[in-house]
């Protein structure tokens, strides 16, 4: 056995890559530099949260303003980007662009006038880690606003100065600002969202920056990665896998055996069901409970019908789902699938809830370059050869 054999572990399971001081993910609990996710949901706002990751401490009340004051400085978003969006409006309607990769092409276009571009210096680093936090939602607005074939909202300012990330990217995206209970859970859904150790999408991000390449190719690449329904993808997925199960089973049919027997098919079929599962939490992924409570309430008040049912209903059939799930599966849900259905509740629109999910997981990747690029060596791991044995060309 060689020595790539030795060490081999199918999806690098199990296998330590790296260091971090950013974040631990453990059976026991969640930690951003030592505070743990119910704590940061309760208690803290994703501002706070953005600052912690990428400048290392708890800020102060003065350090938190300055903050917030250059993330709003650097909210617009350059023409040469608005037009592209503008110009991919079509595709987007046709449905061959889709948001996540918008998103993409267009923040690896934003690096194209960035002063800071081609440095990877920390403090040249810091300076894109905030103007990509603060473009992100900028550029999901326009792309919503040209979706909806809406006049873009504040294409000067990137949005109100008064809000803060969560409210004002859904202003952005429609005009209209919410409440603030809607805010704070679309807040807290970014906290959850924030940073997630050496997840795939973050990892991508890490190999990109230890070749010594740039922020902007290393979140562009974060942002490939994230699209996929295994990762950050799966919460567009989860809502769609509700979607059909709706339609198949009908609103009579929650709570009934017809959920049960549209489950056993997709276990006979062995189907992957969408927003369950996780490679590290196998008791559970402590994010997602606390998710689920904040939409649950949120639907409970729900006096609006996305989707000609009640969003309470929703939740009712998401919950029978994950119950079927735990019981036949032992496989609890992931984040993914109470942000699917919180979200929906919102009246979000469901292509977008993954670009969410980068306007805030771009902190975490933005912190893992920064880390990366301070104390670098180049990822290059081993392969274990399974090809044909030495031959000869021309034999
Ligand atoms: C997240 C995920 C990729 C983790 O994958 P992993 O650690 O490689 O785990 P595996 O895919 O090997 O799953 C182990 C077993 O559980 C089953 N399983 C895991 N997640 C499942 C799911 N969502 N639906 C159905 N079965 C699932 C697998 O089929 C496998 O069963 P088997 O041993 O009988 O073949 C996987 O759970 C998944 O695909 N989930 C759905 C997508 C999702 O929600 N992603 C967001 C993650 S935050």
């Amino acid at each position: 056995m060689s020595q790539a054999d030795a060490a081999f572990a199918k999806g690098l399971e199990g296998i330590i890559a790296g260091e971090t001081t950013i974040c631990s993910v453990e059976q026991g609990g969640l930690f951003y530099r030592g505070y743990e996710i119910h704590d940061l949901a309760k208690n803290a706002t994703f501002d706070q949260v953005a600052f912690l990751l990428l400048e290392g401490h708890k800020p102060s009340p003065a350090e938190l303003d300055r903050f917030k004051a250059e993330i709003r400085k650097e909210r617009p978003i350059p023409h040469h980007v608005t037009r592209f969006l503008q110009e991919t409006g079509p595709a987007l309607k046709a449905g061959t662009a889709v948001p996540m990769d918008v998103l993409r092409s267009a923040v690896s276009i934003l690096a194209h006038t960035d002063p800071d571009c081609q440095s990877v210096a920390a403090d040249a680093n810091l300076r894109k880690a905030k103007r990509l936090l603060a473009k992100v939602p900028t550029i999901i607005g326009q792309m919503q606003n040209v979706i909806d074939g809406r006049p873009l909202v504040a294409p000067e300012t990137g949005g109100d100065p008064a809000l803060d990330h969560a409210a004002n990217l859904m202003y952005l995206m429609s005009g209209q600002k919410p409440s603030p209970e809607y805010a704070r859970v679309v807040d807290v859904s970014l906290i959850l969202y924030a940073e997630h150790d050496f997840n795939a999408s973050t990892f991508t991000s890490r190999v990109i920056a230890g070749t010594l390449s740039d922020m902007h190719g290393a979140v562009t690449g974060g942002i490939a990665a994230l699209k996929g329904p295994l990762h950050g993808g799966a919460n567009e997925m989860a809502m769609e896998m509700l979607k059909e199960i709706m339609h198949d089973v009908g609103e009579k049919g929650i709570g009934t055996k017809a959920v049960d027997d549209w489950m056993q098919r997709a276990f006979d079929t062995k189907r992957k069901l969408m927003g369950f599962g996780h490679r590290v939490y196998k008791n559970g992924d402590h994010r997602a409970p606390i998710l689920h409570a904040l939409g649950r309430a949120i639907a409970e008040k729900d006096t609006r019908n996305p989707g000609g049912h009640a969003a309470l209903q929703w939740f009712r059939l998401g919950e029978q789902v994950q119950a079927i799930m735990l019981d036949k599966k032992k496989i609890h849900p992931n984040v993914d699938f109470p942000c699917g259905l919180t979200y929906f509740t919102m009246g979000i629109p469901v292509p977008q809830y993954t670009p969410i999910f980068v306007a805030s997981r771009v902190s975490g990747w933005c912190a893992h370059v920064m880390e990366q690029h301070a104390n670098n060596r180049l990822i290059r791991p081993l392969s274990a050869y399974r090809g044909e044995p030495p031959r000869k060309w021309n034999a």
